[in-house]
């Protein structure tokens, strides 16, 4: 495989080789870009050097597939033209996911929408994904009718400069805000840009990504996005009202059967899921799972994981382990 990498210089980039070298995907050719600042310095994947080009060198050399990290705007820019040559574009940023042809994809859950014509493929947001892979079973088993969603997200979800911004604030640096407010010792109910409807960018995201992942655009969400000082994953406390009865037990199986979710449900001895340890995994963590006294059919989670792994990078690589696996590519 021809592997063009559009941000390797970023964060999710940055995962996105890691994950290719643990995995060992078959790559042939790899090809990182990032912004022409970066063009000609060099970085290392499996063992060897690369030099860094240019999207349009990118382009040229018509990569099987093109994996995106580099922002919506250069995904807007670029990802057509790889994708008329040929190339799969598998893109992590917001670009095309609310696009009707486009598959927006959490493999456990929807790899069936993708195909030989699909080749611009979106990779959902982080912690949209996180929250679709315990909640997909749950659905398809008891019908999920409402979401009441709280997130406390890890710095690493805005990028290097949000890092920058934390590490900073700790060493008691001055330096560029990547935030409003200042992040360390803080939280912030702002994750993107506020909309008209008073919810922000990220918010909208979760409701809306979730109903395309799960193809129920009946399903009622409201989420509050939340920033905190945190740098290992994205955590969330998840209210969900359900169409049918369930046994608490039933819930517990059924999460225990669903690849790639692991439950830490033990709260009498201080088992639960946490950024700190979910950092560096591939899976998903659930606990605190819990009746919802207050609705019939109430049910609780809180659901953690590494945001730049499950929620980005993995969740790239393993679409592109699909495409290979059914031979689309
Ligand atoms: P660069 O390092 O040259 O700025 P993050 O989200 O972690 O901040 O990373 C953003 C990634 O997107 C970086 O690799 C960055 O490269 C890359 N990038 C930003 N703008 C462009 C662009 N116009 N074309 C290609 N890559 C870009």
């Amino acid at each position: 495989m021809v592997i063009a990498l559009i941000g390797a210089t970023g964060l999710v980039g940055r995962v996105m080789m890691k994950v290719l070298e643990e995995r060992r995907f078959p790559v042939s050719s790899f090809i990182p870009c990032a912004s022409a600042r970066s063009a000609g310095r060099k970085l290392e994947f499996n063992g060897a050097e690369h030099t860094i080009v240019t999207v349009e060198e990118a382009i040229e050399a018509r990569p099987d597939i093109a994996l995106f990290s580099a922002g919506a705007a250069t995904s807007r820019q670029y990802a057509r033209s790889f994708a008329e040559r040929g190339t799969f574009v598998i893109d992590n940023s917001s670009a095309w996911r609310n696009d009707p042809s486009v598959p927006l994809v959490v493999p456990e859950v929807n790899a069936h929408t993708l195909n030989a014509n699909t080749k611009i493929i979106a990779n959902p947001n982080c912690s949209t994904i996180q929250m679709v892979l315990p909640l997909a079973p749950i659905h398809k088993r008891y019908g999920i009718r409402r979401l009441v969603i709280a997130t406390y997200q890890s710095v690493t979800g805005t990028g290097v400069k949000a890092v920058q911004q934390l590490e900073n604030e700790r060493a008691g640096i001055k330096g560029e805000m990547a935030y409003p407010h200042p992040i360390d010792l803080n939280c912030f109910p702002h994750g993107g840009d506020f909309l008209e409807n008073g919810y922000t960018a990220e918010e909208m995201k979760l409701v809306n990504e979730t109903r395309k992942i799960l193809d129920s655009p009946e399903i009622q969400i409201t989420a509050t996005v939340v920033r905190i000082p945190v740098a290992g994953g994205h955590s969330e406390a998840v209210n969900i009202e359900l169409d049918n009865d369930f046994h608490i037990d039933e819930i517990r199986q059924l999460l225990h059967k669903t690849p790639g979710v692991v439950v830490q449900d033990d709260p009498i001895n201080n088992i639960y899921p946490m950024p700190k340890q979910a950092a560096g995994h591939d899976e998903v963590f659930v606990g605190r799972i819990r009746r919802d006294h207050s609705v019939n059919f109430g049910l609780d989670l809180w659901i953690v994981a590494d945001n730049l792994r499950k929620g980005a990078a993995t969740n790239a690589i393993q679409i592109a382990q699909h495409l290979l696996d059914n031979k689309l590519v």
